[in-house]
């Protein structure tokens, strides 16, 4: 072995005493089995049939009842729930693996038909997202206006997921990612069109990164930097979120402050920012800035993945749909065995099928 070969995608990764086996990340993707927001024994096996990845980070989990957006989307707020991730964790970690549990609220993306009774749809501003969601009793409908968070709201909201991370932990998790990415509640804070807060949580790129850094912080000190990461997705518009001037310097702040608060690692879904020079030099900063971990996300092939590696852009590199069809995907990547087609249409529904029957090569 020669000493001076960059890192591959098939060697281990270790950082903060944590081994990942190698640099293949399963990207979070929410897959709908979870009936009634309770994991069950399917999505352990789901779950465990993927455990050759480095690491695998579970799909969004709501730190409360008003963090729910989608039908059939798991929780992490109740004592059943803690429950049924147990036989998540304990079925990827006896077959050597480690997973992350993705907290994830969706803020204004959500309809009440979704949530469980009681729950609020909140948000930095009572403004909607456009567009329909999917509902089980109702089919398709609007996405609801959100209420405006007071002060009380944001500060238990971020006590869910302070406790949200310590149930992860009692769960068996290795950690918690905090979703900061694709238009849900904390990147919801970030962008001034859906803050518009006159408070100390809106207005300039410190006031609205001020939620998100909160959040972080609470969940680093409920169960240590070691075991927090943050997904952000600068420049992607997904979820009625909207381009602004500010967005280099919002997030070359977030990974100055985040890299501050030294977690152990930055997920950044990048191909909304590849595509313009401005975004190609803010993925670069935020590269030299974040000491810890990153991990590079969108439409990533072996090659592109090692592409990365190889040039120093990235530790490690998430797969997000190559994994719905391929559970063996390092496997197959390793050894050049030829990738299998996800089906689109069972993407979201309730059942085994494709979701735990695609085949092992
Ligand atoms: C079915 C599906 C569900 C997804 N759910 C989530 C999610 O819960 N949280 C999240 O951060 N991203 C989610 N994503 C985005 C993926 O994590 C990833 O960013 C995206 O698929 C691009 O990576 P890829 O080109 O490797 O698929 C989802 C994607 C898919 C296809």
């Amino acid at each position: 072995m020669n000493q001076t070969s960059s890192p591959d995608l098939f060697s281990p990764v270790t950082k903060y005493g944590i081994e990942f086996s190698n640099a293949i990340v399963m990207a979070p993707m929410t897959r709908s089995r979870a009936l009634g927001s309770v994991p069950n024994d399917l999505m352990a096996t789901y779950y465990q049939q993927r455990a050759g990845a480095g690491l695998i980070i579970t799909e969004g989990n709501s730190p409360s009842p008003n963090g729910i957006g989608y039908a059939r989307t798991p929780g992490i707020y109740s004592d059943e729930q803690i429950e049924g991730w147990k036989k998540v964790t304990n079925a990827v970690h006896a077959k050597g693996g480690k997973i992350f549990s993705q907290l994830m609220h969706v803020g204004r993306v959500s309809h009440s038909a979704n949530m469980p009774a009681g729950a609020k749809i909140l948000a930095p501003s009572a403004i909607q997202a456009a567009g329909d969601m999917w509902t089980d009793s109702q089919g398709l409908q609007l996405k609801e206006k959100p209420q405006a968070m007071t002060s009380a709201d944001i500060k238990a909201t971020i006590a869910e997921f302070a406790r949200a991370a310590i149930h992860a932990v009692e769960a068996g998790f290795d950690g918690v990612e905090l979703h900061g990415a694709n238009g849900y509640l904390l990147e919801q804070f970030l962008n001034p069109h859906t803050n518009q807060r006159t408070d100390t949580y809106g207005g300039s790129v410190e006031n609205r990164s001020r939620f998100a850094l909160e959040v972080t912080e609470a969940v680093a000190n409920a169960i240590g930097k070691n075991k927090v990461g943050m997904r952000l997705s600068p420049y992607n518009v997904f979820n009625d979120m909207g381009l602004y001037p500010e967005i280099a310097e919002t997030y070359a702040y977030l990974a100055e402050e985040l890299s501050k608060q030294d977690i152990l690692y930055l997920h950044v879904i990048d191909y909304a920012a590849r595509t313009s020079d401005e975004g190609l030099t803010l993925l670069k900063s935020i590269r030299r800035t974040f000491s810890n971990l990153l991990i590079l996300n969108g439409g990533y092939s072996r090659e592109r993945a090692e592409q990365v590696l190889h040039n120093g852009e990235a530790d490690m590199v998430s797969f997000g749909t190559p994994f719905i069809a391929n559970p063996d995907l390092h496997y197959r990547l390793k050894h050049g065995i030829a990738l299998q087609e996800s089906d689109p249409n069972t993407f979201y529904t309730p059942d085994s099928k494709g979701y735990t029957d695609y085949t092992f090569a």
